[in-house]
């Protein structure tokens, strides 16, 4: 924490919001880690014409290849298959092995996979999955999609993911499964979580969108649950363009998220059973061979480009801690040997600092540091949500006949959601390649120049509050 003495003397420069000089003048940059191997992989599925080598429909083999490993399926010896073609099935193998699990299944999106999932573990209408308010809309409406019903509980302030004790207290007869994210990387008291799941049978399906090779004690995150899901759309760690991926170890949710990927209504016939036939209803979410070319050839990168996200972030938290400690909370991380921060997230204390964090995202932004105050809106506030308006007119999934309970999206019942959100939230996605400690320390001097000289942005702050754009993840 700085003395008092250098919070009251006015030695940084002028702030750039009152007249100064910004401290930045070159945008950041947030770019996929590229060599001639992701060019070289990419040009030759062209050269071999493998855009896309996706069968729909039940070709021989598919039955058995239903459940079989990941790393079996790479050794599938053809040149097209219910499976995909090589290089889907590349990539799938390599991120089962980084992940070490059996099972990875690859298709268009984490949004596709986060659907699947739950269409595999057979959580649709009628059911309710208790999730965070804090994240990137596709957490919930993967849950709408799946024609199940959403319920948000509460976060905890500290770690910034689901809290626990409000996920306990969410719990109706009707929850058939927990979906935590992994925000910004970092599992949260996910032990707990994983505990009231088994306490009360429920399903538990990851949302690891932004926790890619993260190791959180003995496992990785992603394995822990019935699925985990990850996202390769920018700026993720791994970067394919768009892209998703489901892991598991249950040969079952591996079975069915393969038919639900791929038309799979086409595979079972009139012996199967019903548990085999459900909830396969014609989606297409198949990667394409070009993108799963970039998958692999990044997941081979995975380890490296995590280092350069610790590397940014711990040194951005212990700068800031020197120069900003007592105004600026740091997320509080479990794991903190293995987070690769995809944003890194603070909380701006306005009672501490006398000033608004609204104020402080201004002050940062003119001084070329591009910052989030959160998601956008919350989840929760989603229109979808406030007014039960998904299907149709007749309010399903929220009103249908088959769901008997009664969810209420009163953002009262959210206040650490809302107050970190909508007041305290600072986030910053520059830690990823091709960043380095000297652009972090830009962000550090801008919060020098903030610290320092708080009384004039108190004095501006009296003239009016602020009007802030909510999301600049200043993309480069
Ligand atoms: C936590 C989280 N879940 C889900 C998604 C959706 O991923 P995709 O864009 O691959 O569908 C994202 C993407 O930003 C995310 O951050």
């Amino acid at each position: 924490m700085p003395s008092d003495f250098a919070r009251s003397t006015n030695a940084a420069p002028p702030l750039a919001l009152l007249g100064g000089t910004a401290v930045r003048n070159k945008p950041f940059s947030s770019r996929p880690h590229i060599d001639e191997r992701e060019v070289e992989a990419v040009a030759q599925t062209v050269r071999d014409g493998l855009f896309s080598r996706f069968v729909g429909s039940a070709l021989p083999g598919t039955r058995e290849g239903l459940r079989q490993t990941s790393e079996e399926l790479e050794k599938l010896d053809a040149p097209a298959s219910f499976f995909g073609g090589p290089n889907v099935r590349k990539f799938e193998a390599a991120w089962a092995r980084a992940h070490r699990v059996p099972y990875a299944i690859a298709m268009n999106s984490a949004t596709s996979c986060l659907t699947a999932a739950l269409m595999a573990l057979d959580v649709g209408p009628g059911a309710e999955v208790i999730t965070t308010p804090l994240s990137f809309t596709a957490t919930a409406t993967a849950i709408v999609a799946a024609q199940a019903v959403p319920v948000f509980a509460d976060i905890d302030l500290d770690t910034l993911c689901l809290d626990p004790a409000s996920v306990e207290r969410a719990i109706t007869p009707y929850t058939k499964a927990i979906m935590p994210v992994h925000w910004c990387g970092n599992a949260g008291d996910f032990h707990a979580i994983l505990d009231i799941a088994k306490r009360h049978n429920l399903h538990v399906i990851e949302d690891a969108a932004q926790a890619p090779g993260t190791e959180y004690d003995d496992r990785m995150l992603g394995s822990y649950g019935d699925a985990g899901v990850f996202s390769f759309s920018e700026p993720k760690n791994v970067m394919t363009g768009e892209g998703g991926m489901v892991i598991t170890s249950n040969p079952e949710v591996a079975e069915k998220c393969r038919l639900i990927r791929n038309h799979g209504e086409a595979v079972p016939m009139p012996n199967d059973t019903d548990d085999f036939a459900l909830n396969i209803v014609g989606y297409n979410f198949r990667m394409v061979e070009a993108t799963a070319a970039l998958g692999w050839v990044q997941t081979s990168k995975l380890e490296m480009v995590n280092q350069i996200r610790k590397r940014n972030y711990q040194y951005l938290r212990s700068r800031l801690d020197d120069v900003a400690g007592g105004y600026l909370l740091p997320q509080r991380i479990t794991h903190p040997e293995s987070f690769y921060s995809y944003t890194a997230a603070f909380r701006w204390l306005s009672e501490a600092s006398g000033i608004s964090r609204d104020t402080v995202a201004l002050a940062l932004r003119a001084e070329g540091i591009p910052v989030a105050t959160g998601v956008g809106r919350l989840m929760s506030d989603n229109l979808l949500f406030q007014r039960k308006l998904a299907y149709g007119r007749g309010g399903h999934p929220f009103s249908s006949p088959v769901y008997h309970g009664k969810v209420d999206y009163d953002p009262a019942k959210l206040p650490n959601a809302y107050l970190a959100h909508d007041v305290e939230y600072l986030g910053f996605f520059l830690l990823g390649h091709p960043n380095t400690p000297a652009d972090m320390d830009d962000i550090v001097a801008a919060f020098e120049k903030i610290v320092t000289r708080r009384h004039e942005l108190v004095a501006y702050e009296k003239n009016g509050k602020p009007s802030v754009m909510p999301f600049d993840r200043g993309r480069g």
